[in-house]
């Protein structure tokens, strides 16, 4: 298969581009797309036969579930049989936007989507260029991050190309996604709600709107992960990753004299010591501009070819919770 990129304009996506893809959706094929977080990889959520090509693309275990996106409140509705206060409070203060709320699911929506689960993800990203493909497709998009199974997440098209060119068959290159981390999973079929990915939108900005949530599989301590295909081991580059608590400079410096060549994701003022050989990048020390920047850094430095990352891990605080989850998950040891 020939994977076709085509650039697009996120201020004004091309209609004639936008119909093409629209069309390649509705005839069951696979068009990888910027959103507002991460590049999705869409397909038809109404074809069983469209979705299944999702997962053999990315190697995806059955067991783990899409998210659904729509660009409407109305279709979010008509895809769920419940539609609680919280969700409609949600949905009118995040969408479009980085949450994904987990509602009763409608006998529309086909079993291979969901993994079999009487629930649905749904989302209404905020990327013009993924809201003119649904609507050019006139169907909800299934659509994971568009990566092999337990890869690093896509924030710029050449990193869609690296892991599925030929696999796939269009790319629609917006350039880099802003947000750069996945969107947070919010389980509203419990009460309280519970958090099932930390994501962009933090858990304290949820609670402003629906009031307490459970947020006990994200404590630190690492409890069983409940959202299904959360495995430990998830958003990983292919070089071995640790993450070290404080102090990174002594490990980076010991590790270094042992002969490894190393990459090292620093935070704050830590560049003193830098030994001949190391990369570093120096990672934003604000959340929301790190999140933009980490999967890209980490991308970066698998293609420099180091035998490890060394990250200095950002502070053990609620703002930082997404990113400290994923730094936890990319770790090989
Ligand atoms: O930002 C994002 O969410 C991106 C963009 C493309 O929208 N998508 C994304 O999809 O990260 P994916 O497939 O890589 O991750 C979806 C997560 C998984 O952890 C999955 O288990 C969870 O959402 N999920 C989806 N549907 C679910 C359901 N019905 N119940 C529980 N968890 C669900
Ligand atoms: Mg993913």
């Amino acid at each position: 298969m020939i994977t076709e990129t085509l650039r697009v304009s996120a201020e004004a996506p091309q209609a004639d581009v936008m119909a093409r893809a629209g069309e390649l959706i509705r005839a069951g094929r696979l068009v990888a797309f910027p959103t507002e977080t991460v590049y999705g990889l869409g397909a038809n959520a109404l074809d069983a036969q469209a979705v299944a090509r999702i997962f053999e693309a990315k190697g995806r275990p059955a067991n783990n579930p899409l998210i659904v996106h729509v660009t409407s409140i109305n279709a979010a509705r008509s895809l769920v049989t419940d539609w609680p206060t919280a969700a409609a409070e949600l949905a009118q203060r995040f969408w479009p936007g980085p949450l994904t709320l987990v509602l009763p699911k409608r006998s529309n929506i086909p079993d291979i989507v969901t993994a079999g689960l009487g629930t649905v993800g749904l989302r209404v990203p905020a990327n013009p260029i993924a809201g003119a493909l649904i609507e050019a497709a006139g169907v909800p998009i299934a659509a994971p991050s568009a990566n092999r199974s337990t890869r690093l997440s896509p924030t710029r098209a050449e990193h869609v190309q690296r892991d599925l060119d030929g696999g796939i068959d269009m790319i629609l290159d917006g350039g880099p996604t802003a947000g750069g981390l996945e969107s947070t999973v919010l389980d509203l079929t419990t009460t309280p709600p519970r958090l099932l990915r930390p994501g962009l939108v933090p858990p304290h900005a949820l609670e402003a709107v629906v009031g307490p949530i459970n947020r006990s599989a994200h404590s630190e301590e690492g409890a069983a992960m409940p959202a299904p295909g959360m495995l430990a081991r998830h958003y990983a580059p292919r070089t071995p990753l640790e993450c070290v608590e404080c102090e990174a400079a002594g490990r980076v410096e010991s590790l270094s004299r042992q002969g490894m060549r190393l990459g090292w994701l620093a935070f704050g003022n830590e560049l003193s010591l830098i030994p001949p050989g190391v990369t570093v990048l120096v990672m934003p020390s604000e959340p929301v501009q790190y999140a933009a920047r980490l999967y890209a850094a980490l991308h970066e430095l698998d293609a420099v070819g180091v035998d490890r990352i060394v990250v200095s891990l950002p502070p053990d605080t609620e703002t930082w919770l997404a990113i400290r989850d994923r730094l936890r998950r990319a770790m090989h040891v």
